[in-house]
């Protein structure tokens, strides 16, 4: 699958199987989790086995269903974006070893997770993995004319990281973003609103593969 059939198989997914993860799969998110972490001076963890954080012996707990892994989103203050940009390159990970995901800022049980934090750190969110029962459904998205300054003309690679962009998960799917280019150059920009810091890293970080560039895109 290449990187655009990968984002657009992506969907949120809250109902999981009642199957651990395979053993391979667990190595492949651990050493990506370990190549993020190195990468970013993050300290996100992967959780497995765990029903506590989303009271997975319930019959339901908010809208998800027997979730028992999740990576915990942990690192200093002040790091929303890169929390947003990595958690995505682990979601998009987990997506290729056919392992369901969905980012979880609220509804889980905070006080119950099994997450080591060192000095100075904090637990920013969740993302619960898993076997879905479904692949989710496309969400509804914005125009490209309504989250960037894209017009007729433009160079295919802008157009493509946009719509790969807008394919992205946010928070409550509120795709508060906007691209605007500048000759070889792009700004991104967060407008105000619950977790549009992460979302603006998550867009930035499929802007990236939609486009086929690196992080030397970004003004
Ligand atoms: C930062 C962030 C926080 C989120 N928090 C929650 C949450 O607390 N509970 C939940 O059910 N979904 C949560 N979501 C999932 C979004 O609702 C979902 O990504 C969005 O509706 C788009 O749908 P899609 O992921 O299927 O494309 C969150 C997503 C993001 C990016």
């Amino acid at each position: 699958m290449n990187n655009m059939e990968l984002i657009r198989s992506r969907h949120s997914v809250r109902g999981f199987l009642d199957k651990p993860l395979s053993n391979d799969s667990v190595s492949a998110l651990k050493a990506e989790i370990e190549a993020c972490n190195k990468e970013s001076g993050l300290h996100i963890q992967l959780i497995t086995n765990e029903p506590e954080a989303f009271q997975a012996g319930k019959a339901s707990y908010g809208q998800f269903k027997c979730c028992k892994n999740y990576l915990a989103l942990v690192g200093a203050k002040g790091q929303d974006e890169k929390i947003g940009y990595y958690g995505e390159r682990i979601v998009l990970t987990a997506q290729s070893l056919g392992i369901n995901s969905c980012w979880v800022a609220l509804t889980y049980k905070k006080g119950k997770t099994d997450v080591k934090l060192g000095s100075g750190e904090k637990l920013y969110m969740v993302i619960a993995l898993g076997y879905g029962e479904t692949q989710g459904a496309a969400h509804k998205q914005k125009n490209i004319s309504d989250v960037s300054d894209y017009k007729d003309g433009d160079p295919d690679w802008y157009r493509n990281g946009i719509e790969a962009a807008l394919l992205a998960p946010t928070a409550m799917n509120q795709q508060k973003f906007r691209f605007e280019r500048n000759g070889d150059k792009v700004t991104a920009k967060a407008a105000w609103g619950f977790y549009t810091k992460t979302d603006l890293g998550i867009v930035k970080y499929h802007f990236e593969l939609g486009a086929n560039l690196d992080n030397s895109i970004w003004n």
